[in-house]
């Protein structure tokens, strides 16, 4: 690691923004950034301004660390802003342009966007869902999960998304956590090719959720297509989606609701095993929402914008949803995977719908470096002219690649660094300002305080120690659903009063941040955030398993996959042992169904002993190094206790 951030540090290209781009540029002056810092409340109160609001608020924030409350007294709701408001200007302007994994293409104008979303609210309420009332929502990338959202805003409804990857125990969790009353969900959804039989998957978890009254269902494909088992309709619970919509009126007023009502919930991983329910309102969510998208993304009425994220995570919710489509973009959203049927799919999207602004991660874009510059080169991707990042550090080779083979050395590139919990991007260039160095996330977006804090809470002016923001700001989370205490102890009890990030990070002469990656039990795979107790605990679940210790590993493609190191239990160790690589793939097959395929592990190393410190910390460092062959030249050793207690003297020593 640390080689890694001598190496980010010594970076010294600097990519400075086109005369062109800055002319153009929705934000060009330096001087904003001072402007924002002079009086942040009056900043973002001018970009509520640019909301619409049924009521006006009284006062701009009230802050009891650490709880924050933006734009009090003022009334909205969250779908008109994506919908109403633009349908006099905007009517016929397409929101969303969708394709299908197999290579069906819709074009939904806001016209066809707000009829549909005032049907399926009005169908919603039907069913009994009142404003405050949770609904999960569990689907494929179609237009239906969009319209799923925004018909809850519409009645004050409170969603909660969960990533149709997840398996039903995951989807389970959440219902319950949740207490959500209905569910939405499709018969299934594709994937390489697949058919992910999300109806059959949604059943096994809803079996175990009392408080779900109704299931909606979205028929994916024509019935004749459609497997009988993902056709199974429970009488009385389940109904169609389509018929749910045909039933309803199209006239729905929206909700108007307090800046403060809960919008979503959405859960992440954190250090404990159980994923916690971040909570988002409406007003303030928005609001950083408009401001990031247009500044950062450089947003403009005639642009094609397309974020590859699926819905089920934040950068879905913020940058496919609210943040564009509340500015009225033409919004590009596409169901599968970036290599179906070809490698060049996402160029030939690009082409296709002549898409302005990308935006995506840079796990996918290390994937592209592997399959060859052939594919985006084969394509006409003049139309760019604007590039993202999210999700995880981008290391500057694949930033490079980004910059030359995409970007055509043209488009600027955002590398935007932010959280499930901070709403909307915190930490970005804006492109017309702010020149860029490959593998930094540059600057604070203006009207944020970030800062480098040392374990004491000292400020580091220039050098490395913990990510924190000092400042409240519109999108931050308003807690934790259901849990209170452990929103105060997971961000605020670091430093009372400054929100602790969890990541690490450093700042250059020039203030620039360089990301180095998670602090705490949380491993970034693939972009996504995964407890390590999350995956201990599913292993530990597994009948052979006696102990589990989880730690990162680096991963070419994945940017950090898991390594997991296993004690099975006496009892079972000569099943185990008659075939290792069987069991290993029995292990990996239980997390996945445990948990879904992204927390699958890349190794799985028995042993039979942890090393572990005085105190009963395991020693994660220790384990790292072994699974990535450092420390033991064979890791089978292992297996004899006596390596482990030496090798545990050793770093006790040097640690
Ligand atoms: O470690 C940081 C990393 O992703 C974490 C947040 O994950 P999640 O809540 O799932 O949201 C992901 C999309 C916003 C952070 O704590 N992260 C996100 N963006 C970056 C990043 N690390 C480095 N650079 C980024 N641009």
């Amino acid at each position: 690691m640390s080689d890694q951030i001598d190496a980010l540090l010594t970076e010294n290209r600097e990519f400075p923004p086109s005369s062109s781009f800055r002319k153009n540029a929705n934000v060009s002056d330096p001087a904003i950034y001072s402007k924002a810092k002079s009086d942040r409340e009056r900043f973002w109160e001018g970009w509520a301004e640019q909301l619409d609001w049924q009521t006006k608020w009284d006062r701009v924030l009230e802050w009891n660390p650490p709880h924050a409350k933006w734009f009090i007294g003022g009334k909205l709701n969250a779908s008109y802003n994506c919908l109403d408001r633009h349908l006099d200007k905007r009517g016929d302007k397409v929101a969303l342009i969708w394709e299908g994994e197999p290579g069906e293409v819709k074009r939904i104008t806001y016209r066809d966007l707000h009829r549909d979303v005032s049907k399926f609210a009005n169908g919603l309420k039907k069913l009994g869902v009142h404003s405050g009332d949770r609904v999960a929502i569990y689907m494929p990338l179609i237009p239906e999960a969009v319209v799923a959202m925004l018909a809850c805003a519409r009645i004050g409804a409170v969603h909660s998304v969960v990533f149709g990857g997840f398996s039903s125990e995951a989807l389970r969790d959440r219902i319950q956590d949740a207490e959500a009353k209905v569910l939405i969900t499709a018969t299934s959804g594709y994937r390489r090719g697949n058919l992910v039989p999300l109806k059959k998957v949604a059943d096994a978890a809803v079996a175990d959720c009392p408080s779900i009254t109704d299931v909606v269902v979205v028929m994916r494909r024509p019935a004749a297509e459609e497997a009988d088992d993902t056709l199974r309709m429970q009488t009385g619970r389940d109904r169609w989606y389509h018929e749910v919509l045909h039933d309803a009126d199209d006239n729905c007023p929206p909700e108007w609701v307090d800046s403060e009502h809960m919008l979503y919930t959405l859960y992440t991983s954190g250090t404990t095993g159980k994923p916690k329910g971040i909570v988002h309102t409406t007003g303030g969510y928005l609001t950083g929402c408009i401001a990031t998208t247009k500044w950062v993304f450089d947003l403009k009425d005639e642009d094609v914008y397309w974020c590859t994220a699926d819905i089920g995570w934040v950068t879905g919710h913020s940058y496919v949803v609210y943040g564009p489509l509340a500015l009225g973009a033409t919004v590009v959203i596409y169901e599968g995977a970036p290599d179906w049927p070809k490698q060049d799919r996402f160029w030939e999207i690009i082409e296709r719908h002549k898409v302005s602004i990308f935006y995506t991660a840079p796990t996918a874009i290390r994937a592209f470096m592997k399959w060859g510059e052939q594919h985006p080169q084969a394509h006409d991707m003049s139309s760019l002219r604007l590039l993202g990042s999210v999700g995880e550090p981008i290391n500057p080779e694949a930033w490079m690649w980004y910059h030359k083979n995409i970007g055509a050395e043209r488009c600027p590139i955002v590398d935007t660094w932010w959280q499930t919990e901070t709403g909307a991007i915190l930490i970005t260039p804006l492109p017309g300002i702010v020149p860029t160095k490959p593998g930094s996330a540059t600057k604070a977006f203006p009207g944020i305080d970030a800062e480098i804090l040392d374990e004491r809470g000292n400020r580091v002016e220039v050098g490395g120690g913990y990510l924190a923001i000092t400042s409240p700001w519109p999108s931050m989370l308003r807690g934790i659903w259901g849990d209170p205490d452990r929103f105060v102890k997971q961000y605020w009890s670091k430093w009372p009063g400054i929100y602790f990030t969890g990541d690490g990070a450093k700042r250059d002469e020039d203030g620039y941040f360089w990301l180095l990656g998670r602090v705490d039990d949380v491993i970034n795979v693939a972009g996504h955030r995964i407890g390590t107790m999350e995956v201990e605990s599913a292993l530990v679940d597994h009948q052979s398993i006696a102990e589990a210790a989880v730690v990162g590993i680096s991963h070419d493609i994945k940017g950090t996959g898991i390594a997991a190191f296993v004690i099975v239990k006496e009892s079972q160790r000569a099943a185990a042992i008659k075939d290792p690589a069987k069991f290993e793939q029995e292990l990996k097959q239980h997390v996945t169904d445990k948990i879904g395929a992204i927390a699958r592990p890349e190794k799985i190393l028995v042993t039979i002993d942890l090393p572990k410190t005085r105190s009963g910390k395991i020693m994660r460092r220790l384990l790292r190094d072994i699974a990535e062959g450092r420390a033991l030249g064979d890791v089978t050793t292992l297996a004899d206790p006596a390596v482990v207690a030496s090798l545990k003297e050793r770093y006790e020593e040097e640690s």
